[in-house]
């Protein structure tokens, strides 16, 4: 697997592996990676594509009182397990190469945007598509790989590429999970042992009101056990709600639904989210 941190390096790699006249797919990632970031590029090469992984800790979509200084940073140990996954290409650009002296462009994805983590966090989903955007260009590939795991991430990623004619197929890719449930996160790193043994309450509340609801039980009800088996688990929720799955808008009858949730254990903020069937 080569390595590149200049943008030239990277279009002259891109097009070594082009060459053959094969497809690329990029797996855009912030690294400190684990089996969920490798089934992405398990995707990609199912794909019968050349794999081009980018890590890049994106300062734009973290919020002033976030976790960027002290989000996980092992750059050897990914390459590493990027190589073994068969990752043709690693990108890795510093700060100043993505965002030279000047930078005055934001790219801005209405509604879907909106609720959720868009609430919770503004200007996170801005930060998102700008940086993913600059990603497309950069590598310009056939297809790119998301996780299922950043539900909203994928659908804001998905609006943008149909909203600007991007020739890009956006492929999801299921969680990846731990035995008890637990949805795999770089963040995860930061749960202390208790906190990690109480995390999986998470999974567990989604996956019991996902079911109740399926079944036809009032949305409402299934909700509000939800959060409590959250707050008892000592969760702070920000939210645990059921929407349309490709808009994030209210459900709507006869279109696929998603139930999300968000929430902070000690210091540490878990997403996860799954299909009502
Ligand atoms: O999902 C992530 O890791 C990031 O949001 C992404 C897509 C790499 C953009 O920085």
């Amino acid at each position: 697997m080569q390595t590149v941190r200049e943008l030239a390096d990277l279009r002259a790699a891109v097009a070594m592996l082009r060459a053959g006249g094969g497809r690329v797919a990029l797996v855009p990632t912030m690294g400190a990676l684990h089996a969920g970031h490798l089934a992405l590029i398990a995707a990609g090469r199912r794909a019968g594509a050349k794999v081009v992984a980018s890590i890049f800790v994106n300062p734009l979509q973290f919020g002033a009182d976030e976790d960027l200084s002290r989000y996980p940073r092992r750059e050897a140990v990914d390459a590493r397990l990027l190589a073994e996954a068969g990752c043709d290409l690693l990108w890795l650009p510093g700060v100043a190469a993505m965002y030279p002296a000047g930078f005055a462009t934001t790219v801005s994805v209405a509604g879907v945007t909106e609720p959720f983590d868009g609430a919770a966090r503004p200007g996170h989903f801005d930060g998102v598509a700008t940086v993913v955007l600059k990603l497309f260009h950069q590598v310009a590939p056939d297809l790119a790989c998301f996780g299922e795991k950043d539900w909203q991430q994928l659908q804001v990623v998905r609006r943008m590429v149909a909203d600007l004619d991007l020739a890009i197929e956006i492929v999801g890719v299921p969680t990846e999970r731990e035995d008890d449930g637990l949805a795999l996160s770089s963040r995860n790193l930061y749960l202390a042992p208790d906190e990690r043994g109480h995390a999986v309450a998470l999974p567990r509340a989604l996956g019991e009101a996902a079911a109740a609801i399926g079944r036809g039980e009032p949305a409402a009800a299934a909700l509000e056990r939800a959060h409590e088996a959250l707050a008892a688990a000592g969760f702070a929720v920000d939210y645990c709600d059921l929407a349309d799955a490709e808009t994030l808008g209210a459900p709507q009858p006869d279109r696929p639904r998603r139930l999300l949730a968000a929430a902070r254990i000690g210091t540490t903020r878990l997403i996860d989210n799954l299909p009502v069937d």
